[in-house]
């Protein structure tokens, strides 16, 4: 039996303690969260979980192998690294942390410790997004040439970290993954409208080797709900709708340029217009495979596919483009690496 402490109960930790109790061989055995409230609303349902208002307590008290940690970006570090250190297995919800370097120190710990390392980048668990990654492994779409993703919604607004933190990590992820590699430069530019240093909206350009770009727009200030993503190859081209019941559609469209003499003067565009389908995706809920995940890592002893490294990756552009943010959209340079 794999028992875990969920730490943190606001918005998101109950979904995680669904998820974990939900889980045969898994036991939810206690919950921690500075809140009284936030207890009082989850312990009616879960009646055997032990409750908790401090880690310490909780890690001292409780024969826990891993903790998840759900609770503002701030504070992962310095809770997953007293986990680590008390020889527990840490689930971190995304982003790992603020700064890269922080990333660094959990992995060296958790490497040091033969612990498992895991970070809530939940899409790279979903259907959908494995789906994408395999057309693009197969060659199917082409080379692509982009990819761009629109998370828009109005609300739920955060007031301890931007959108950038808050929504466009789940994109930066998930372009990262698609592609395999970390981009050479980003800018990013927002506007912080209802809080001074928050940005509610960001526009984040991530320029990848061979001419490959990432476009991310995210802002918790739209009328319209949003979550599309759109791989553009020069074969094929692809639009992943998660709120649509087709949430793949794969168009057989396209634009090339030719010239039969080779002179300028005698090129020609020409367009493709095809077929159009939606392949079949297994519907699970990502969350649930996410713990399910963290869960088989601890057991096997296996390195989860969005371990502390996939983790530092995501944080390492967020942290640029938080410094593009910062002057305005000016390029920031990172010194691209391969992401599995
Ligand atoms: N994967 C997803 O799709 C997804 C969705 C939402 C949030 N999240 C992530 O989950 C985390 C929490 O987000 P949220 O929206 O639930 O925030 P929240 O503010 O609603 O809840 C955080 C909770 O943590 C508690 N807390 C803070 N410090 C604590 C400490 N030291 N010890 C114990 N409890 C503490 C707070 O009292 C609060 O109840 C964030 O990292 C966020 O990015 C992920």
């Amino acid at each position: 039996m794999t028992r875990i402490g969920i730490i943190g109960v606001g918005y998101w930790g109950p979904n995680l303690v669904r998820n974990f109790d939900s889980i045969s061989d898994c036991e939810v055995s206690a919950i921690c969260d500075l809140d009284p409230k936030n207890i009082k609303n989850i312990k009616g349902r879960y009646p055997h979980v032990n409750e908790y208002s401090d880690v310490d307590q909780m890690i001292e008290n409780e024969q826990l192998d891993g903790v998840v940690i759900a609770t503002p970006t701030a504070t992962h570090f310095g809770l997953a690294k007293k986990a680590l250190n008390a020889g527990l297995h840490a689930f971190v919800e995304k982003p790992l942390t603020v700064e890269s370097s922080q990333s660094q120190e959990l992995i060296d710990l958790a490497e040091e410790k033969g612990l498992v390392l895991f970070v809530g980048h939940i899409f790279l668990h979903s259907a959908p997004v494995l789906k994408l990654r395999e057309l693009i492994a197969s060659g199917e779409l082409g080379e692509i040439s982009y990819i761009s993703c629109k998370r828009l919604n109005l609300g739920p607004v955060r007031t301890d970290v931007s959108s950038l933190y808050d929504l466009a990590t789940h994109d930066i992820s998930i372009v990262l993954h698609l592609l395999g590699q970390q981009p050479e430069s980003v800018c990013c530019s927002g506007l912080d409208h209802l809080k001074d240093g928050i940005h509610d909206v960001v526009n984040l350009t991530m320029k990848f080797p061979n001419n490959k770009m990432g476009i991310v727009h995210c802002s918790w200030l739209d009328p319209r709900k949003e979550r599309v993503l759109t791989v553009v190859g020069d074969k094929k081209m692809a639009i992943y709708d998660d709120l649509s019941q087709e949430k793949i559609k794969v168009y057989d469209k396209g634009v090339s340029m030719h010239s039969k003499s080779g002179e300028f003067a005698d090129f020609q565009l020409s367009y493709h217009h095809g077929d159009m389908y939606s392949p079949w995706l297994q519907q699970k809920e990502p969350l649930r495979s996410e713990c399910a995940e963290f869960v088989r890592c601890i057991v096997e002893g296996d390195t989860p596919r969005t371990d502390g490294v996939n983790g530092l990756a995501v944080v390492e552009v967020l942290e640029a483009a938080n410094e593009s943010l910062r002057l305005d959209g000016t390029p920031i340079s990172i010194d691209s690496r391969i992401v599995a």
